[in-house]
């Protein structure tokens, strides 16, 4: 699966209005664009040196000029995650960039940790949302809030929960890059796990809920956060929450639950909630091989 996109797909993406997506997609390192920036993620520096090289032969093939390059180690353990460093381009010029997804705009931040800010193999679902044009949203290990911010230009009103204040406050940022108001939007900083059974005994209902955690964190408390062990616990509180024809998504990056171990589960805890669903997903992006992105899919409560 080495290989570069073409030139036509970039004009594409340039034309839908599109500057964060990916360049190129290896075994061992991948390229993604990050408006004029552009990030290499690698496994070894061998890896990094060769996607460097290739994205400058790309660069002379397409016309595309980045600004600057950064590059990211991708570690096996999450505790040995760093931020992306310079690899060229100005030292000077501030960390932050805004990109855009179909016109709607995101902040980068490459000073901010190991992640910049957008996941780009979660375009296609927030597409999705857009058209779903939810009326109550629940984004759930919500990041910076991107669903949210999707669901909000299509009129819902949303409910934005991470561990972490400082991604809620850049979710805000989003809102505000993009028009959106926040009357109507709550953002709250505490455990999704704590906060979806009080969503419940309060009686809140949702017509989508975004379903999209870490493979592995700590919560509250040092509670240990296991996507493969827990996911069906999160989904069996998402389903009591979820207002009749409610929509789900369903989202891992975890290697042990595949697209046909992620079906087998949701369709066991429909089963165990006696309730009728349809699943479906979104069809491959055009930048991400086969295997490359996050596993997804979509859960449609009869
Ligand atoms: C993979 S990111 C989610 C990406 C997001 N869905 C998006 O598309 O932008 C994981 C997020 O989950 C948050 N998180 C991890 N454990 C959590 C928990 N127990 N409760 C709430 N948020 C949690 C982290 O702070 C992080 O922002």
């Amino acid at each position: 699966m080495n290989r570069w996109i073409s030139s036509e797909l970039l004009a594409q993406f340039d034309d839908a209005g599109t500057s964060a997506h990916r360049l190129f997609t290896s075994p061992h390192a991948w390229v993604e664009r990050l408006g004029c920036d552009v990030l290499i993620s690698f496994k070894h520096d061998a890896a990094r040196d060769e996607a460097l090289a290739g994205l400058r032969e790309w660069e002379v093939q397409t016309g595309f000029q980045s600004a600057r390059v950064f590059s990211r180690f991708l570690p096996k353990q999450n505790a040995e995650r760093v931020a992306p460093v310079l690899v060229a381009g100005d030292p000077a010029a501030p960390l932050e960039s805004v990109v855009t997804e179909c016109g709607i705009r995101y902040g980068i931040d490459f000073g901010a940790g190991y992640s910049a800010g957008l996941f780009i193999d979660q375009r296609a679902n927030r597409a999705c949302v857009r058209q779903l044009a939810p009326g109550r949203t629940l984004n759930t290990f919500a990041y910076t809030c991107s669903f949210s911010v999707v669901a909000a230009l299509a009129g819902s009103k949303t409910l934005s929960i991470d561990l972490s204040k400082k991604s809620l406050d850049r979710g805000r940022k989003n809102f505000e890059l993009n028009g959106l108001p926040l009357e109507g939007h709550r953002f709250l900083a505490d455990d999704v796990l704590e906060v979806l059974p009080r969503l419940e005994r309060r009686g809140e209902k949702f017509d989508l809920i975004i379903l999209d955690p870490p493979t592995f964190s700590l919560g509250n408390r040092g509670r240990r956060w296991k996507v493969e062990e827990q996911m069906e616990d999160l989904l069996r509180l998402a389903l009591e929450l979820s207002a009749p024809g409610a929509s789900l998504l369903v989202s891992t990056n975890c290697t042990k639950l595949n697209r046909p171990a992620l079906e087998r589960m949701v369709r066991f805890v429909l089963k165990t909630a006696r309730l009728g669903g349809d699943i479906s997903s979104e069809p491959q992006l055009p930048d991400f091989p086969d295997g490359a992105g996050a596993e997804t899919l979509w859960l449609r409560i009869r």
